[in-house]
Formats: C-alpha cells, structure tokens, sequence
C-alpha cells in the first residue's frame, strides 16, 4: 500500500521511552571498549528521516576498524558512538518528506547500509534517510538479512558500477568464502561470469557450492597459476595478494580493490585498469538485491549469530579474518528463525 500524506507517521505507543540498549564506545581501542548500555533513542529530526526498530545488525570488518579509530581522521564521527551499519528491523516513524515520497509506511519490514559516518544500527532504534533504505526481502527473516547490505552492495557496486561486468566474462574472486566475496561469487554467476575464487583448505566446499566455476585453495596453490587471462579481479585482500594480482589480468581487463588503492602507473604500464571501490548506501540498488534475493540466484550464509550484548564475541570473530560468510548480533528476541544457507 502506498502512503501519500505529507505529514509524519508515528507509532504514538511508542514515543514514551527516551533511552534504548546499545552497544557503543566512548574512546577508541580493543574490543573491551564496547560498551552495551542504556543511550538516548534516536529522534527523526529531519524530514526524509525514517526511524527503524532494529531486529538484527550484520557485522562487518569496517566496525572494528572504526572501533580501533583507523576512520577518524576520515569519518566526522563523535563519541560515544553507536557501531554497525548493516540493519534489518521494521518501520516505526515516517518523516514528512519521507511520508511524502510514499515508499514506506510504519510497520513496513526494511533493510538498509545507512550512511557510516553517522550513528550506526547495534541499538534497538536507528535513524536512516528514506534514499538508503529498502524493503527488505519476503524469503528472509531478519536476521539473514541483516547480513546482507554494506557486503552484498559492496560487491555490486564492484563487479557491475565500476568494472562493469558482462556475461562470460572471467573474474577473480578474493576471499570467496567472506562476507564481500560470497556475495560477488553469486552475484558474478547470476550475471553469467565464469568464476575463480580463493579460500582456504576448509572452505573450498563453500566455494563450490557458491557456484563458483574454479575455487582455488591458496593454501596450497599460487592463484596465479590456475586463474590467467582474467577480465576482472576483484581485491578483498590487499598487500602481496594485490601485488601478485596483476599478472592475472588480460590486457584492458581491471584490478577493483576494496582495501587499497592499485597503482595507477602500474594499471598504465600493463594496459590494464585500477580501481579501489569504497562501498556507498542505495537503497534503490537494496532493492534490486532483495528481488534477487527472492528469487533464489543469491543467498546469504551465516556463520554466526550473538546477542547484541555479545557485541565484543563478534568483533573477535570478524578481526580473525577468517569467517565464513557473515556474522550477525540479534538485537530484538524472537528473531532467531534461521531460513536458507547456514553454514
Ligand atoms: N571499500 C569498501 O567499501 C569495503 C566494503 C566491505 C569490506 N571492505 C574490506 O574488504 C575486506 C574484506 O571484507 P569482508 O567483509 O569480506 O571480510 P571477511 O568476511 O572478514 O573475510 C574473511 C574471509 O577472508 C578469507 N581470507 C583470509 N585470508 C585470505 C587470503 N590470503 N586469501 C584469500 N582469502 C582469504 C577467509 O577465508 P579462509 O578462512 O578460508 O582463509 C574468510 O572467509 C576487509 O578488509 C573489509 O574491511 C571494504
């Protein structure tokens, strides 16, 4: 049902409490400086605002890199701080703008990457902008689908905004068993790519069961001598795998890294192209996902799923470098039904 009135909506049983539970830090540092404690509830205090009850938060890398203070010098971040941008919850106030552009209405079930730079979702309310947010998918509980945003937009914004990626084209995936590279992996196929892609001795049976054409264990291989004449690869990993990565690309073919910039002169010498993707909020393209979503072509796995409070457990786990799939805090109890993939 569309909603068309330019006024707010606002759930009027709701609007009593002023703090909620959330998980924030007052300093920068190891995972002891999460703190879960009692915070002022956000307001809807501009008019394309809408305010969501959040069900699960997806945790990401960037959440600890932001714990430990890599982004302050970039992001206009003001402690305390709440952490997690990936929200999965249900509509619970409408700004008038928001109201006005009749795409949601209160009780509607959404998901969203909402802007980093500003409060993020491990707390039982958060504030995102209408543009960034999306209805979330029918075949998803909450839980999975907060693991899907800021990883699954990443690689889409890679694969298809930046390296424009064609059908039975070869691309070469780095850490396919993550959270960034288990989307790209089904993303690529579902766009017709033949698809190479890294993991180690354990999650090779992941990786084939992404769909993915060559799965290469790096453990006990060189990437560089299975996957050649590549058209896109896409860096997960940085540092000597980068390094190594360009050998792999055919001439025109592009180098997309999500953790540092490639070389420019290199990209030059060799007539290939360089990248470096930092992912952005769209709701638009959340919906394009969630209908991919529902229709069975992309699944997110879960490896793992903590009670908000165990915020600290998650940050450990995803500093690790090795989870399999995503990691997921549930923030509002009885949203613990798992549907699909679990790994
Ligand atoms: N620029 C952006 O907008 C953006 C967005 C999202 C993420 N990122 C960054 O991209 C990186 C990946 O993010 P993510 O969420 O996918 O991380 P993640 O889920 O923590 O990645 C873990 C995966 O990496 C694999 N792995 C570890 N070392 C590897 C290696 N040497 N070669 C191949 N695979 C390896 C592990 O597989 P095994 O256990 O089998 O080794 C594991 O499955 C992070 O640094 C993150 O901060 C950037």
């Amino acid at each position: 049902m569309k909603h068309t009135g330019a006024t707010s909506e606002k759930k009027s049983a709701s609007a009593t409490s002023q703090t909620m539970k959330a998980i924030r830090i007052h300093k920068y540092g190891g995972p002891e400086v999460l703190h879960y404690e009692d915070a002022p509830r956000p307001q809807v205090a501009a008019a394309t605002e809408v305010l969501v009850r959040v069900h699960a938060a997806g945790v990401n890398p960037i959440d600890w890199k932001v714990r430990e203070g890599h982004m302050k010098d970039f992001w206009p971040h003001k402690l305390p701080l709440i952490l997690g941008w990936d929200v999965s919850g249900t509509v619970e106030e409408v700004g008038p703008g928001a109201a006005a552009a009749g795409r949601f209405k209160i009780g509607d079930e959404v998901y969203s990457l909402p802007d980093p730079t500003r409060n993020g979702a491990y707390a039982d309310y958060i504030v995102v902008r209408e543009p960034e947010l999306a209805l979330k998918p029918n075949s998803l509980h909450h839980i999975r689908a907060a693991a899907v945003p800021l990883a699954a937009l990443t690689a889409w914004q890679s694969l298809f905004d930046t390296a424009q990626l064609q059908p039975v084209q070869r691309v070469l995936i780095h850490a396919g068993s993550g959270g960034v590279g288990h989307f790209a992996v089904q993303l690529a196929k579902w766009k017709g790519a033949y698809v190479f892609a890294t993991a180690s001795t354990k999650n090779q049976d992941l990786l084939r069961e992404l769909g993915v054409d060559k799965a290469i264990d790096y453990t006990q291989q060189r990437f560089e001598d299975v996957a050649r004449n590549i058209d896109i690869v896409l860096d997960t990993i940085g540092g000597e795998t980068q390094e190594r990565s360009w050998s792999v690309l055919k001439k025109d073919g592009v180098l997309v890294s999500l953790v540092q910039p490639p070389s420019e002169e290199k990209a030059e010498e060799l007539g290939v192209r360089a990248a470096f993707v930092a992912g952005h909020p769209s709701g638009a393209q959340l919906a394009e996902i969630a209908k991919i979503i529902d229709s069975g072509k992309l699944t997110p796995v879960i490896n793992r799923i903590l009670p908000l409070s165990e915020a600290r457990r998650a940050h450990e786990l995803s500093q690790s470098a090795h989870t399999r799939g995503k990691i997921a805090l549930r923030v509002k109890n009885g949203d613990g039904t798992l549907k699909g993939k679990q790994s």
